[in-house]
């Protein structure tokens, strides 16, 4: 079973991953955790070259190139060897959808395209964590440890568009399931690992 999780600064994803693969073990699943941008040596390499506040210049297609190639190297490396157990993925091609095709405005054709191979391997289950921007941003701004990459410091109107794209996607997607964002993580938490638990 392939899910993954999206949502913004503040949503509590990693902490939420981390405890479901935690729960799910103890209950004899085999669970791997990974991540995007990244989760394999060469895909994390890619994802410092996304994230690094020095690439100002970087060019929405190129971004979007780099995002799919970095995806491209990450299901050959980590997703497809484990589809046989849960997959439980920081982050994988709605980000793409939200961020270049709404956020960037690149459209959905072209995101499509680049992501061609990625198209083949969907996810079963993809939770969005919905939280406004500035909302979120005020949680983690609380942490001392947080620090900001290129995409975080963009606008909040950049921001805006982003999750208007998931909320957009969500309403077309029967794989989706929309969390409401501004409860506590504890209660985000529970409400997942309960779909989660249904559909296993
Ligand atoms: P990360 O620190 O992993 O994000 P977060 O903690 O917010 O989940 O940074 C990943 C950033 O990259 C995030 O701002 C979303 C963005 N992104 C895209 O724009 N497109 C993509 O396809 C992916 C996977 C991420």
């Amino acid at each position: 079973m392939f899910i993954t999780f999206e949502g913004g600064e503040g949503s509590g994803k990693t902490t939420i991953i981390a405890k479901l693969k935690e729960t799910l073990e103890q209950k004899g699943i085999s669970v791997v955790t990974t991540r995007e941008p990244g989760g394999s040596s060469i895909a994390e390499q890619i994802r410092e070259v996304l994230l690094n506040n020095k690439n100002t210049d970087l060019k929405p297609h190129t971004e979007a190139l780099l995002f799919a190639a970095s995806r491209a190297q990450h299901l050959d490396e980590v997703i497809i060897p484990n589809l046989d157990k849960v997959i439980l993925c920081d982050r994988y091609i709605d980000s793409s959808f939200a961020y270049q095709a709404y956020g960037r405005d690149l459209g959905m054709d072209f995101v499509k395209k680049v992501n061609d191979y990625a198209l083949c391997y969907m996810p079963d289950l993809t939770f969005y964590i919905d939280l406004d921007h500035e909302v979120g941003l005020a949680r983690v701004s609380k942490s001392r440890s947080h620090k900001k990459d290129r995409l975080d410091s963009e606008q909040t109107i950049f921001h805006d568009k982003v999750r208007s794209g998931y909320l957009e996607l969500a309403k077309t997607e029967k794989r989706y399931k929309v969390i409401n964002g501004n409860q506590d993580v504890e209660s985000i938490y529970n409400e997942i690992l309960n779909v989660i638990l249904e559909r296993l």
